[in-house]
């Protein structure tokens, strides 16, 4: 039997986490407004307030940079539960941001909150949010890919969103774990630190945001000086379903060459990313862009391709059959990495865990690839677990606890977008 989903519950989540516009990922652990959670928790808010939806994000441009980045942290009010405030990044915006962006989500969001909408005021709100999103599409183009490959590259781990992958391994061990600021975790005060990145992680982590810090956070002298490049799977098939997105939109509030401009994108990165296609993994593989090599791992990221519709539909199969057998050999799926490696930690925060989020996006994709069953297990167990365990962060597949935060503002979004 299917268990179903408290979604007063999940609608209370949100609520209890509003600061007045922005959603906090959670109190305590995450007190300020984050990039990718945002637009999935706008969806969220979409299924029952249209007005707070839209609210999410014009609160969470209000974080975007003249050169179009949309910060992956807005610090819209100050506060000592977490570590790296905006001291440690430096970057003298206003309001206070953090200096990386994060999986661009916002078009998807966008698109999705005027699907929805029925105020009177939703093409002016979609409009000033298109050209935001468009910005931000032209930041990733030419910032995070200035020789034109068609792949954008992250040059932080935090940029994935999925922070200590096993993918990021290799390229983030040549990072020096020598950082010049000094480190204060508040993250570990939270939750246990079995759920956590490492200490040495972080060493790798706040290096990386000294270098950029100094280097006054100018997109190309972040480029030349950046010593982890990675042209991420999250990133690019996320972005090339948010252009898709974004065209939509474009379509009743772009002009002719902004049309243009974003189709030669899509079509651009989609010939990039089916060079990245394993088919003796069965999924895709991110590019180190420092030792130019591919990198040989298995991770719920390389099933994102889905969501943009990128695979053939043999590749897509594949995929599917891929997952099940992931699925097979753990109680819950789909864990972040596959269960058969050996780095595989079922409770460590993107290194096994079950998220939601990319649940939600592998089943949309399945489902478009009209493989329905297989998007409905998905679909079926994310709804089980979150009945069962409550709003957490993530979950452990092996035995399906709840783990990490609670009350997680987008595990009830996407527990709000699986009861419609
Ligand atoms: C964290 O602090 O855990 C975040 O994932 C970085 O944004």
């Amino acid at each position: 039997m299917t268990r179903r989903i408290d979604t007063a519950a999940a609608r209370d989540v949100l609520i209890a986490n509003d600061r007045g516009g922005y959603t906090v990922p959670t109190s305590r652990l995450y007190p300020f407004q984050w990039n990718w959670d945002s637009a999935f928790v706008a969806m969220g808010w979409a299924t029952f307030d249209e007005e707070r939806a839209w609210r999410e994000l014009e609160r969470l441009v209000e974080g975007q940079w003249a050169d179009g980045m949309v910060p992956h942290i807005v610090f819209h009010a100050p506060s000592d539960d977490y570590f790296p405030g905006p001291d440690v990044w430096g970057t003298h915006h206003s309001p206070p941001t953090s200096g990386i962006s994060q999986p661009p989500v916002l078009a998807s969001a966008v698109k999705f909150v005027f699907d929805h909408a029925k105020g009177a005021d939703a093409a002016k709100r979609a409009e000033g949010l298109y050209h935001a999103a468009l910005a931000s599409h032209r930041w990733w183009a030419i910032a995070r890919d200035p020789e034109g490959t068609g792949l954008v590259a992250i040059l932080h781990p935090w940029e994935s969103g999925m922070d200590n992958s096993p993918a990021w391994d290799e390229a983030f061990a040549r990072v020096p774990a020598e950082p010049r600021t000094e480190i204060r975790r508040r993250d570990t005060a939270h939750v246990g630190a079995a759920m956590r990145p490492h200490d040495d992680d972080y060493r790798r982590y706040i290096h990386l945001v000294d270098i950029f810090r100094e280097a006054g956070w100018d997109a190309s002298a972040l480029w030349e000086k950046a010593p982890f490049k990675v042209a991420d799977l999250a990133i690019n098939a996320i972005l090339q379903r948010a252009e898709q997105d974004l065209a939509h939109l474009a379509e009743r509030f772009g002009s002719e060459a902004e049309k243009a401009e974003i189709s030669a994108r899509i079509e651009k990165r989609a010939r990039a990313l089916s060079a990245l296609w394993s088919e003796e993994r069965g999924l895709y593989q991110p590019l180190d862009l420092i030792s130019g090599a591919r990198i040989d791992v298995s991770t719920s990221a390389g099933f994102l391709p889905l969501f943009a519709g990128l695979p053939s539909a043999d590749q897509a199969r594949r995929m599917a059959a891929e997952i099940v057998r992931w699925r097979g050999k753990v109680a819950h799926g789909v864990p972040s990495t596959s269960p058969f490696d050996p780095r595989f930690e079922p409770k460590r925060y993107w290194r096994g865990p079950v998220w939601g989020v990319v649940n939600y996006m592998i089943a949309e994709g399945l489902a478009a690839y009209e493989l329905t069953e297989e998007a409905d297990a998905i679909r079926a167990d994310t709804r089980g677990l979150i009945s069962s365990q409550g709003f957490a962060e993530y979950f452990d597949p092996t035995t399906g606890e709840g783990l990490g935060g609670g009350s997680f503002s987008w595990t009830a979004a996407i527990a709000l977008l699986l009861s419609r």
